[in-house]
């Protein structure tokens, strides 16, 4: 028996739909419905093309047979997210002859949707994007809200642009292949929704641990559709982040700093992944706000248990000085005026954002690991 799919409604100026069930790969209707004209580029990287590219053009083909279609592949990883991969986007869809009602698919997780999202935001100043999220990560919190990026040496996403995508479609079954580290890394990105604005999935989250660690599709469904909903709720009401919208980056400012100050390795070394890092990093955030007065340090416990019951890391990985990891943090996107900026919380559930938080009490934090 298959569960009929999920639809959440982002709304806002550019509203789209994210449809959650299994088998929506092979979908042709639904796939084709938001290409408004004739060229298609489909990316994606070198690990996830040979399980699943053929079948979306398959797909896209015999619904639209005057399609166009266009690839692009680039190796799996972090690595991949540069301008040089951007560059090489760019120049598929000039070789496609693209034009402006193109459409780009982004068949991947995080890094293949931000890659392939800031290609269509820039080529002819901005085509449709369709996000196809293969990881769990990619479909609860980056296929979602139009975040456009790659990385520069000098950190993560520090180049890119907003560009909502006209559709995110999440085939669920591609979840049952998904390695059990991916999978943990997405259940880190589920955790930090109850972590910043529902105590009640919180506990869901504890509750129901086994059975989405085990990956049963019903309850990885559920966890999905409750991120997609609280993502869409707060993009549709602060789309540019001038506001609510940074609170979906509690963890991110110290989890960024791990992943720029260990280098964005290949897949499969000892690196932590994002959502790792991000775990790690929430741990930070939680102890921060209890040494500033602002939280119980009983929650950081609560917190630190869920994360460590879902396999998660939650100390800085050895080797990072805690400097190091200040300075990386100063060149955070959400920092104004030079002063450090980080969402912190006043408990589970009730994340907010700080603005020009004492450097002095990071560095302790950091020292703690
Ligand atoms: N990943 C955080 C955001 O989309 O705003």
């Amino acid at each position: 028996m298959t569960a009929s799919p999920r639809i959440v409604a982002v709304g806002g100026e550019l509203p789209y739909r994210i449809h959650i069930g299994p088998g929506l790969q092979g979908d042709g209707q639904l796939l084709s419905a938001p290409i408004r004209g004739r060229h298609v580029l489909l990316v994606s990287d070198d690990t996830i093309a040979p399980l699943y590219l053929a079948q979306v053009r398959q797909t896209l083909l015999a619904a639209r047979p005057e399609l166009v279609i266009g690839q692009y592949i680039i190796p799996a990883g972090e690595a991949s997210k540069t301008l040089d991969s951007f560059s090489g986007a760019i120049n598929a869809l000039a070789s496609l002859g693209a034009t402006r009602d193109a459409c780009v698919f982004a068949l991947g997780g995080g890094v293949v949707g931000d890659l392939a999202g800031f290609a269509a935001a820039c080529w002819m100043r901005g085509v449709d994007c369709v996000q196809l999220p293969t990881t769990l990560l990619a479909m609860v919190d980056s296929s979602v809200g139009g975040k456009t990026a790659v990385d520069i040496a000098q950190g993560k996403n520090l180049v890119g642009a907003f560009h909502p995508p006209r559709a995110v479609i999440a085939d669920t079954a591609v979840l049952r292949s998904l390695p059990p580290r991916e999978l943990r890394a997405g259940l880190s990105e589920v955790i930090k929704y109850g972590a910043i604005r529902d105590p009640a999935f919180f506990q869901w989250l504890h509750s129901e641990r086994e059975a989405l660690l085990a990956g049963d599709d019903t309850a990885l469904a559920q966890a999905i559709a409750r991120s997609c909903e609280h993502k869409a709720q707060i993009v549709e009401r602060d789309p540019l982040e001038k506001g609510e919208r940074a609170l979906l980056n509690l963890g991110h400012t110290f989890g960024h700093a791990i992943e720029t100050a260990q280098g964005y390795g290949a897949p499969g070394n000892d690196n932590l992944n994002h959502g790792e890092a991000v775990a790690v990093g929430m741990v930070l955030a939680a102890r921060l706000s209890a040494a500033l007065g602002m939280a119980d340090a009983a929650d950081t416990g609560t917190l630190h248990a869920l994360l460590l019951a879902y396999g998660l890391p939650v100390d800085i990985p050895a080797g990072l000085a805690p400097e190091t990891l200040l300075a990386h943090m100063r060149l955070d996107k959400k920092n104004i005026a030079g002063r450090l900026r980080l969402v912190l919380w006043r408990g589970i559930g009730k994340a907010e954002v700080v603005p020009d938080v004492d450097e002095a009490a990071v560095l302790e934090v950091l020292q703690q690991g």
